[in-house]
Formats: structure tokens, C-alpha cells, sequence
């Protein structure tokens, strides 16, 4: 039962002490967050990996991109561990490395060689990717360029990239990146969308040649499903209630909302609130459920009634928390995520770029 793992958990840990990190991700169920040492979004948990130097294991709590992340910036005996591997992210699936090498090949045929600067010392594309891929499409972005980004830094990312290149090739989240460079003033008719299932991603050369930011056709599964009818509605039921949703939400969804932000920002925003104030969150379940329950004196309620979680996060239960924290107690390191070398030497490039951009 519940409470048993909960005293396995416990007792483990206990046993570790130092040793052992544990690392949660905002969306992770409840019964697992309780055992986290840091809870955060994926820009703070890849921080508090670099932030263990002596913890032997870093037990991340998340799904597999993260842990991926927290080996790179983590030392190399330091073990990372998902506890359980089938925890991926259906975004970071969408944009496969063999597409990606592809889709770059195509756009120097129309834009010509990727890696020559113009007059004015900028490459025709700089590559970007979220933080919600696969370390070898960060190695890639990396190899060429390019920058990481997550949601509480993508502007400050995008304009590091528009310093250096004409144009932004975005992956995976074609939301992300929309509402992102909306924000900052690029036209809708210069972000054409590049799915990698056709010729040229479906757009012509002269929509390559003239587009700011060449979108990639990936999307959450999770915030895609909110829509601007659930907006009018809790508008319509709760006079004053303040709308705040996730960047990966569609644009038409982001620009009805009051506010959007990435997991950091909606918690920050409701902790900031002094008067007592009801929000519509446009955001995964279990993270808005925490919220509700740790400000009380706030109505707090998701924007989609029948949301079901993150699917994938949700894989972590805290039966595979016990079993790993075991293992470690037992001399067994199990799941670890490596990234060979080849892949994490230009990832970590950039992602140092990242860290290193500043707004
Ligand atoms: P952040 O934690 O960066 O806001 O991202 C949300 C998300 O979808 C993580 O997978
Ligand atoms: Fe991936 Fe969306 Fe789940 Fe985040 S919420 S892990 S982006 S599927």
C-alpha cells in the first residue's frame, strides 16, 4: 500500500543521506514530490544537478529528457537515475535526429551554406531547441551553433539566436515558439512550419527564404488540449478571475489568457498575489492541484475540468522510487541515463550557452 512505500522511501533515504539527490519535477504526482529534496521546473532541476557535485546518485524524478539534462551537467560519476525508463516525453519524441539532420540539409539547398556568415556576421539559420528534446538534437543544435532553450528563458534565447542568425529553426514545441516570437514582434506570415513528413516541411522556398522563425510540427499533448471556450467560460462564471497558462498552451489560447508563463512563473505569480484572488491555471493537473492546496486563501482551479495528467510523468510511481533508492542502499546502481560522449560534449555546449545568455 501507499503507506508502506512511503516508509520504504523514507527509510532509504534515510540510509543514503548525502549520498542521494532526489530531484521532482513540478508534475509529478503528489505521493512522489513528498520524498523530492528540490522540486522545480526543468531550468531549476538541471541547476540543482550542478548544484550536487558530492551526491554519488541524482535520482530524477521527471521524465527522460531531464535526466539526460541533469547527466550532462552532472560530474561523470555521479549516476543519474529515472526511475523508471519508460517515463519519455511525447514532445521531445516528435523531433527525431535523423529529421532534424534532414530537415537542416534541405534548408541549405534553399538558404545555401548554413555556416556562412553575411556582411553583418550572421548565419542564414542558428538552431534552437527546448529543453524538452533528446540529448542527441541538443548535440546536434550544438554542433551547429545553436542554443538551448526552456519556457522562462525562450525570449532571452531567441534573442541571443536573432544577434547571430537571420533565422530561428525552433524545435520541438511549435507553440513555444509561436507565442514566444509573437511576444517579441515577428510577424505570423514569418514563422511558416516545417513538418518533417514533406517536401521542404510543407512550406515553399520563398517562405523559407523569407521567414524570422521556421517552426517544427511538435506540441505537448497536455497544454494543446486547452482551448479559449474554457477561458470564456471560467470568465463567465468567475467575474475577476485571472487566467494564467503554460507557453506550450496554442496562441489563440496564450492571447485570451491574462497571463503566460512557464511552471515558475504561474507558481511565482500566485504566491505573489496579496488579495485573495481566483485563477484559472492552463497548466498539468498535479502541479495546479499543489498550487490549490498550498494557497488556501486563493480559488484555484484548472482551466480544463476533465484534464488528465501528464501521462508520462505519471509513470514515475512511487513503487519505482522505493526499488531504486533500494538498490542504492544495496550497492545497485539501475536505470541510469548516460549520454556517451560523442552526443553530451557538443550538448553541453549548448547548454553552457544557454546558462550563459543573459536578458
Ligand atoms: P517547464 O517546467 O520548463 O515549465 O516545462 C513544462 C513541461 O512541460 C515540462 O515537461
Ligand atoms: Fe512532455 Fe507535455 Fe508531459 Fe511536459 S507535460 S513532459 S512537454 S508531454
Amino acid at each position: 500500500g501507499e503507506d508502506e512505500l512511503d516508509a520504504r522511501i523514507r527509510a532509504a533515504k534515510q540510509t543514503l543521506g548525502d549520498r542521494v539527490v532526489v530531484l521532482g519535477h513540478f508534475y509529478q504526482r503528489e505521493e512522489v514530490v513528498r520524498h523530492a529534496d528540490y522540486v522545480g521546473d526543468s531550468f531549476q532541476l538541471a541547476n540543482a544537478a550542478l548544484e550536487h557535485p558530492d551526491a554519488e546518485a541524482i535520482v530524477f524524478c521527471g521524465v527522460h529528457f531531464m535526466a539526460e539534462t541533469a547527466d550532462l551537467l552532472s560530474r561523470p560519476e555521479q549516476s543519474v537515475i529515472l526511475p523508471n525508463l519508460a517515463a519519455g516525453c511525447s514532445m521531445a519524441d516528435m523531433a527525431d535526429i535523423d529529421q532534424v539532420e534532414d530537415c537542416w540539409e534541405q534548408l541549405a539547398d534553399v538558404l545555401g551554406p548554413l555556416d556562412e556568415a553575411d556582411a553583418d556576421g550572421r548565419v542564414p539559420v542558428i538552431p534552437v531547441t527546448y529543453m524538452n528534446s533528446s540529448a542527441a538534437i541538443k548535440g546536434f543544435v550544438g554542433r551547429h551553433g545553436g542554443i538551448v532553450c526552456t519556457s522562462s528563458n525562450a525570449a532571452t534565447v531567441l534573442e541571443w539566436a536573432f544577434a547571430r542568425g537571420r533565422r530561428v529553426l525552433f524545435f520541438p514545441d511549435q507553440h513555444l515558439g509561436r507565442n514566444t516570437a509573437k511576444a517579441m514582434g515577428v510577424p505570423l506570415d514569418r514563422m511558416p512550419m516545417w513538418n518533417p513528413r514533406r517536401p521542404l516541411g510543407g512550406s515553399t522556398a520563398e517562405q523559407l527564404e523569407d521567414s524570422q522563425v521556421i517552426l517544427w510540427h511538435g506540441f505537448c499533448s497536455v497544454h494543446r488540449r486547452f482551448t479559449v471556450d474554457q477561458i470564456d467560460q471560467a470568465r463567465a462564471e468567475h467575474p475577476g478571475v485571472r487566467v494564467i497558462v503554460h507557453p506550450e498552451c496554442p496562441m489563440e489560447v496564450v492571447d485570451a489568457a491574462d497571463e503566460a508563463g512557464s511552471t515558475d512563473y504561474i507558481r511565482k505569480a500566485i504566491a505573489a498575489a496579496t488579495e485573495p484572488t481566483t485563477f484559472a491555471v492552463g497548466t498539468e493537473i498535479n502541479l495546479v492541484r499543489r498550487l490549490a492546496a498550498q494557497y488556501p486563501q486563493h480559488e484555484i482551479f484548472c482551466l480544463d475540468p476533465v484534464v488528465c495528467p501528464c501521462s508520462t510523468m505519471y509513470r514515475i510511481h512511487p513503487g519505482y522510487l522505493a526499488w531504486v533508492l533500494e538498490e542504492l542502499v544495496a550497492g545497485r546502481v539501475q536505470n541510469r541515463i548516460r549520454v556517451t560522449s560523442d552526443v553530451a560534449d557538443p550538448a553541453r555546449v549548448a547548454l553552457e550557452r544557454m546558462l550563459a545568455a543573459k536578458p
